[in-house]
């Protein structure tokens, strides 16, 4: 049994539905409203909530392998109610920061938790993906209404990975051997600045969108009004204020796990068009 965390999100639901067409054997997954969810296949719905390890045992039970999501509940303890339910191989969503911004919070807790699975015991593999495709749904509402798009380092292009592309390496990690004890730095097929994303999306919708590029000051306040000053500079630092040739690299890793070529970010826009229109 395979169980998969995060699975009405972008990643996860992306996962389940290939388990499901690859024909990968029972899953099921974890959502916190289980009522309102159906998976695709034979895949059920286990609800359980990340924030209260206790409530994961149910989800837990009989699974041999887990996709996990972290930095939504205590870790070490998600990490030790899954070992104590018998799962052997974790498949952890990380992320590229660990290793191009180490000094950055959400990087060192990122680290964290893969130590916390590498001691565990249970086999463990790592994904760590840089920025996703999907990120582009926050200018849903403004594309929608017809508004400008309103972005800071307007020009700064990042290999952005479609969140399907993610799914697979933890697809082919979760069911064929050879990836345990790897780490994998997942990146798209090309490096995509914010203002081609928009012209991706566009051309998805059929009509233009307007586009600003703004400053990292208007950026910030945004953000730090809803996720506090510390993420909204970590956030900046990462999506163009502090780059580094290693967050900047298009790597081959998806190709050479999967066997397919990852997914540009223009197959991210035509496959969401609706989100936009
Ligand atoms: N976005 C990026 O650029 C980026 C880059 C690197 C790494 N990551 C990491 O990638 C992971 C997956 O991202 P995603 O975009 O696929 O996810 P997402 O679309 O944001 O979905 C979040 C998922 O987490 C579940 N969830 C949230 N709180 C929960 C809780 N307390 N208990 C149980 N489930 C909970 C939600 O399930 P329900 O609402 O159904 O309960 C949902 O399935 C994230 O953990 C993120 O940190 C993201």
């Amino acid at each position: 049994m395979i169980l998969v965390t995060g699975a009405t999100g972008n990643t996860g639901s992306a996962l389940l539905r290939e388990l499901h067409t690859r024909g990968a054997g029972p899953s099921r997954g974890l959502t916190r409203d289980a009522a309102r969810t159906t998976f695709p296949g034979t895949a059920e719905a286990v609800e359980g909530d990340l924030t209260e390890p206790e409530s994961l045992k149910p989800a837990l039970h009989g699974v041999r392998s887990l996709f996990l999501v972290s930095r939504l509940g205590p870790d070490r303890e998600i990490i030790e109610a899954a070992r104590t339910a018998g799962v052997e191989h974790v498949v952890l969503v990380s992320s590229i920061t660990v290793q191009t911004h180490p000094h950055l919070r959400p990087a060192d807790e990122n680290l964290a938790v893969e130590l916390l699975l590498k001691e565990s015991g249970m086999a463990w593999t790592i994904l760590r993906p840089t920025q996703f495709a999907s990120n582009a749904a926050m200018w849903a509402a403004p594309i929608r209404n017809r508004e400008a798009v309103r972005a800071p380092y307007a020009d700064t292009g990042l290999p952005t990975i479609h969140p399907a592309d993610i799914a697979s390496v933890a697809r082919v990690a979760l069911t064929e051997p050879g990836h345990q004890g790897r780490t994998y730095a997942l990146t798209g097929p090309e490096q995509v600045t914010a203002r081609q994303q928009v012209e991706a999306i566009a051309a998805a919708i059929g009509r233009d969108i307007p586009f600003e590029a703004t400053s990292r000051r208007e950026a910030r306040a945004q953000m730090a009004a809803v996720f506090g000053e510390e993420a909204a500079d970590a956030v900046l630092d990462v999506t163009g204020g502090d780059v580094n040739d290693e967050l900047l690299r298009v790597r081959d890793t998806v190709s050479q796990v999967t066997g397919s070529r990852a997914r540009p970010f223009r197959q991210w826009a035509a496959e969401n068009a609706d989100l936009f229109r």
